[in-house]
């Protein structure tokens, strides 16, 4: 199979590392790419993700068998439908699809019609309304934009001035902040469910749980993601279940019933409260950094279960798994998520590797044979091992020979795990 993947993060990354193992794998490219995904993927960095015909002709010109699409951009802008229009199969969903991550407003409003389980809520397209409701229902609310906002669009308010400003700095979205949705609040513990869908069969993945604040303890601005583990105890078998009966598969049908066919990864941010799972957002695509956390435990031909979502054919498919836990640890720049220095030097990534770790680039570059910083989360650090302290400990080990000026971490991720425990 000839493949192209689309990004260039650390999810992608992991994607590529994983797809390159498949015996099915025949060519492989990747726009842009990366320094990490060149070891695995032909990296052309002059055609943009989100130019849909440039995609397309590359496509058609070498043959690509399958389009692996990684970030949520060209996915809401139609990439999948413009490969489908001239045959091409892809990975990921259609723009219609795509939507469920696209607009929140949509998300909430299937999620409604169809009963599936997540926070009452409000649609506003307006500031002053917003800011009545606020003032007459009280906080703690969460304030989401609308559309997609590079994960920034989400402000989580303990009070009432606190939501207030979060309405006004809904405007700083541009149009994914024209409408505001202002929910309740859910007190909980969150866990990301990610499952591989063809729009009939639903498999999900191993639970994980992502990090989003810069600072240990849950403290300092949201970020990307600063750390995940796999699997999240958090989602024991019971909550598993529940995810499946209550949303993962209500939703693929919610969908289904109108006129939408979903396939490719469905990713459930859910809260769990008092051992009910409810959807915090939908994501039309792998999580990042979940994906770095899942993948390395995971069995199966990634590449075959892929082809099967995007071809209708996933019926009977199961994924197998590695026994033990998988943690990864980002490596983010200084400052980030506000301001933040690039082209840094790099070193220690070749230590880190024999240490047993995988190091996946989130925002490198290379200058001559030189690895320099060139992104807020910069690399990912992860590993295997038989439990998950023993994941934690190899994992810093390895983080803590990697050096760049200002290099920041998170030293608590999988706390959550343990204080369960
Ligand atoms: N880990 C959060 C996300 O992928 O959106």
């Amino acid at each position: 199979m000839n493949v192209l993947l689309i990004g260039g993060g650390g999810r992608e990354h992991a994607l590529a590392w994983k797809i390159s193992q498949s015996p099915l794998l025949k060519k492989f490219y990747a726009i842009p790419g990366s320094p990490g995904i060149a070891d695995f993927a032909e990296c052309v960095a002059d055609i943009s993700i989100n130019d849909n015909a440039a995609v397309v002709a590359f496509a058609k010109e070498h043959a690509i068998d399958l389009v692996v699409v990684g970030p949520e951009a060209p996915l809401v802008n139609g990439l999948v439908d413009a490969l489908a229009k001239v045959g091409i199969k892809a990975f990921g969903p259609t723009s219609d699809a795509a939507q469920i991550e696209g607009s929140k407003i949509f998300a909430k409003r299937l999620m409604k019609r169809h009963a599936i389980p997540t926070a009452a809520f409000e649609v506003f397209d307006n500031a002053d309304a917003a800011k009545n409701f606020i003032r007459a229902h009280g906080a703690p609310v969460v304030v989401k934009a609308d559309g997609l906002a590079a994960g920034k669009g989400v402000i989580v308010a303990q009070t009432v001035d606190e939501a207030l400003a979060a309405v006004d700095e809904m405007k700083t979205f541009g149009a994914a902040g024209n409408s505001i949705v202002v929910e309740d609040f859910m007190d909980g513990e969150e866990a990301s469910v990610l499952a591989l869908t063809d729009g009939e069969t639903i498999i999900p993945l191993i639970a994980a749980q992502d990090h989003k604040r810069a600072l240990d303890g849950d403290r300092g601005l949201n970020t990307g993601g600063m750390g995940a583990y796999a699997p999240a105890p958090v989602v024991d078998e019971k909550i598993s279940a529940l995810v499946t009966e209550q949303i993962l598969e209500p939703t693929i049908a919610a969908l289904k019933s109108e006129g939408i066919t979903y396939r490719g990864c469905l990713y459930a941010g859910l809260m769990i409260v008092e051992g009910q799972p409810k959807v915090v957002e939908f994501n039309c695509r792998f999580g990042d950094p979940e994906t770095q956390a899942v993948l390395p435990l995971m069995e199966s031909d990634l590449l075959e279960l892929m082809a099967d979502c995007a071809g209708g054919t996933l019926r009977g498919k199961k994924i197998s798994w590695r026994e033990g836990s998988a943690v990864c640890v980002i490596l983010a720049s200084g400052g980030y998520p506000k301001a933040y220095k690039k082209n840094l030097p790099i070193d220690g990534v070749s230590k880190a590797k024999a240490l047993g770790a995988l190091v996946f680039h989130a925002g490198t570059k290379l200058r001559g044979c030189e690895l320099l910083t060139d992104g807020g989360r910069v690399l990912g650090c992860a590993a295997t091992a038989p439990t998950l302290r023993e994941a934690v400990d190899k994992v810093y080990r390895a983080a803590d020979v990697i050096h760049f000026d200002g290099m920041h971490m998170r030293r608590d991720i999988a706390a959550k795990a343990f204080a369960r425990a």
